[in-house]
């Protein structure tokens, strides 16, 4: 059984060392979190669609949402991330796995390193927390960090979405109820998308992220889609589902 061990050396700034063939060990800044696994459970409620798929994910993190789209039969995995650390570990997950023939992950920024490409499917947990640029809880800031109003990365996301989907492809994400999905629906139509909630999970926000969470946002939302019990505090967060409008809205 693999141990979990922090990256002091990436946290600090310089770069981690590459992880040789069979010396797989998952670093603590990357282990996944209660938004992945709510994308890994409404990706298994949906198995079947995902067997020979063409799959990218942008923001690949530790690797295990793409693991987990091997594991229910994607024909080829394609992860991107920002972070080199991120970019290694989990190709080196997915080697480990036995999915090394179909896999690629490339360090790289949002849809650079697809560019011109287009997929059966992509999946994205995206930072889009609404937040000031900061390290949580021994994460590196690009982890969470979604700008002021959550939409840093999340509106980039979506603007190139419509040039790297097949033209029956899908995508779903992970979308925070306080991060505004109506706006994300307006900038999908004009791309022939549309946008449906596929389910919603009560998610904790933890003390430091609450502290970190830009005030307007706290104020607009509390009651509304965060909801506060003394001092704890949890918030909706949607899984979202994207794909060709059928009807125009
Ligand atoms: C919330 S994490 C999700 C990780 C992954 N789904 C998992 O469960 O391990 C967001 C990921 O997006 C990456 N990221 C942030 N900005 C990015 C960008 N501009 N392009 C690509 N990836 C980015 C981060 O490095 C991080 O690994």
């Amino acid at each position: 059984m693999p141990t979990l061990k922090p990256a002091p050396a990436a946290l600090a700034g310089s770069p981690p060392a590459p992880i040789q063939a069979g010396q797989y060990v998952p670093r603590v800044s990357l282990r996944p979190s209660e938004y992945t696994a709510a994308l890994i459970q409404v990706l298994h409620g949906k198995a079947a669609d995902w067997r020979g798929a063409q799959v990218l994910e942008i923001g690949s993190g530790s690797g295990v949402v793409l693991a987990a789209l091997g594991a229910m039969g994607a024909a080829s995995l394609f992860g991107v991330d920002i972070e080199v650390e991120a970019a290694d570990e989990g190709l080196a997950l997915l080697r480990e796995l036995g999915y090394a023939a179909i896999s690629r992950v490339e360090q790289g920024d949002m849809w650079l390193p697809a560019a011109g490409r287009r997929f059966d499917f992509i999946v994205a947990n995206l930072p889009h927390f609404p937040m000031p640029p900061a390290p949580v809880k021994g994460r590196l800031a690009s982890w969470s960090y979604g700008g002021g109003d959550g939409r840093e990365l999340l509106n980039p996301f979506l603007a190139g979405l419509g040039q790297h989907l097949a033209p029956r492809g899908r995508a779903i994400i992970t979308h925070n109820a306080f991060v505004d999905v109506e706006q994300s629906r307006a900038m999908l139509r004009p791309q022939g998308l549309g946008l449906r909630i596929a389910q919603t999970f009560l998610i904790n926000i933890p003390d430091v992220k609450l502290e970190l969470l830009t005030p307007a946002v706290l104020a607009a939302e509390t009651g509304r889609t965060i909801h506060r019990y003394g001092p704890h505090a949890f918030a909706d967060m949607h899984i979202v589902e994207i794909g060709a409008l059928k009807h125009p809205d």
